[in-house]
């Protein structure tokens, strides 16, 4: 186990400080999807690698692929490339990834089919993402904080029910109404099993823990409740209870005002926001219990330009004094052109934002 030194975040590394509630001049910045296919250095891995899930499952070229944006646009942080259904993969539901039409698994249709996902060895299955991370932690700057992740459960659990993005989430509500039993039953297996998956991230180097909650969106208040606040609670609660001083970051997406419940229970160090949140809410809303990640657009990021840094400008604005972690509303899109992305580090990094006229 590390972090035997105690739970003191790394001195050198901005973002753990921000993280343990530090209000940084100029916030660290990282980028959710900052590696992926706007990078010609990750198509040519990819190339080598043959499928996606070879390369997750593949520790150097996992490695190498997260590292290659940080050492592109010197960015604060890694975040371990892998993808969240590597887990459903781990419990045994066959998963394939097929170009431009995303994720395929097979259905989990009923009780017999949760039965099926029980008492697999998670961190057996997934030993080579360990593999990844701890090559990363070693070949990262002291300075660079190594961020691990998992899908919060009702977003996985979303891909596993359907067998494939969701087109309409209504179906899945329908779904809770009709067999509660089933859903929660779901939920449960993969709150325990996402539970092992990051307790071994940390033991294997990763300083800080992402949960992505991306179909938070849209449930009743009650299903928000049930589905995702109380499921990423529970995994955020288990690991720092097993691994104490692990901060972890909350990332619900379209969940609009819920996303106060989620860092009222003081489960989350920090908390993401999506490009529909309003900064200025959030500031006066989850400041003042938890770190405040991301707002940007990623839609401007491949605009670029003046458009691109005055919304930049005014996100960073809004945060200032406040412990502040800059990022986007959602992930990098590949059509992303990658001199932007430097643009925009440089733009965070320069502090010209601090006057609204510059
Ligand atoms: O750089 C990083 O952010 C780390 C790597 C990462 C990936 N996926 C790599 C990936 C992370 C953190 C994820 C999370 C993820 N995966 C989420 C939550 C965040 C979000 O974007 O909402 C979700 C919902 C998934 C599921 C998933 N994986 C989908 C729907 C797709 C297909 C869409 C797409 O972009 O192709 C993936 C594939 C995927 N995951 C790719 C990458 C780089 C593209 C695969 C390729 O190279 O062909």
């Amino acid at each position: 186990m590390k972090k035997e030194t105690g739970t003191e975040p790394h001195p050198r590394s901005k973002l753990l400080a921000v993280l343990g509630g530090k209000a940084e001049a100029i916030p660290p910045v990282w980028l959710m999807r900052q590696a992926g296919r706007y990078l010609p250095e990750y198509r040519a891995l990819r190339a080598r690698a043959g499928s996606f899930l070879d390369l997750c499952f593949n520790p150097e070229l996992a490695s190498e692929a997260t590292l290659q944006p940080v050492r592109r646009f010197d960015l604060d942080a890694a975040i371990l490339f892998s993808d969240i259904l590597v887990v459903p993969h781990a419990l045994g539901q066959r998963l394939s990834f097929t170009e431009g039409e995303g994720p395929r698994l097979d259905p989990v249709m009923n009780a017999a089919g949760l039965d099926a996902l029980r008492g697999r060895n998670v961190r057996e299955a997934l030993a080579p993402i360990f593999e990844t991370v701890a090559r990363t932690r070693a070949a990262l700057d002291p300075s660079k904080a190594l961020i691990g992740f998992a899908g919060a459960p009702w977003t996985v659990a979303t891909y596993m029910l359907a067998g494939s993005p969701l087109g309409d989430p209504a179906s899945l509500r329908a779904h809770y109404y009709d067999d509660p039993a089933f859903i929660d039953g779901l939920i449960d297996i993969l709150v325990e099993a996402t539970i092992d998956y990051l307790v071994a991230q940390v033991d294997a180097g990763a300083d800080a823990l992402q949960l992505f909650d991306t179909w938070a969106g849209g449930l009743t208040p009650a299903l928000t409740e049930k589905l995702s606040v109380i499921p990423m609670e529970r995994i955020a609660a288990a690991v720092k209870k097993t691994r104490p001083g692990t901060p972890v970051i909350f990332f619900p997406k379209g969940v609009g005002a819920a996303l106060a419940r989620y860092v009222e229970s003081g489960a989350c160090e920090g908390v993401g926001i999506d490009y529909t949140q309003d900064p200025l809410w959030a500031r006066k809303h989850l400041s003042p219990r938890a770190a405040v990640q991301g707002g940007l657009d990623p839609l401007l990021v491949v605009r670029g330009g003046p458009a691109m840094e005055e919304a930049a400008g005014a996100i960073l604005r809004a945060f200032r004094g406040v412990p502040y972690i800059f990022n986007l509303g959602h992930g990098l899109v590949p059509e992303t052109p990658p001199e932007n992305v430097a643009r925009l580090v440089e733009f965070v990094r320069s502090g010209s934002w601090r006057t609204a006229d510059a």
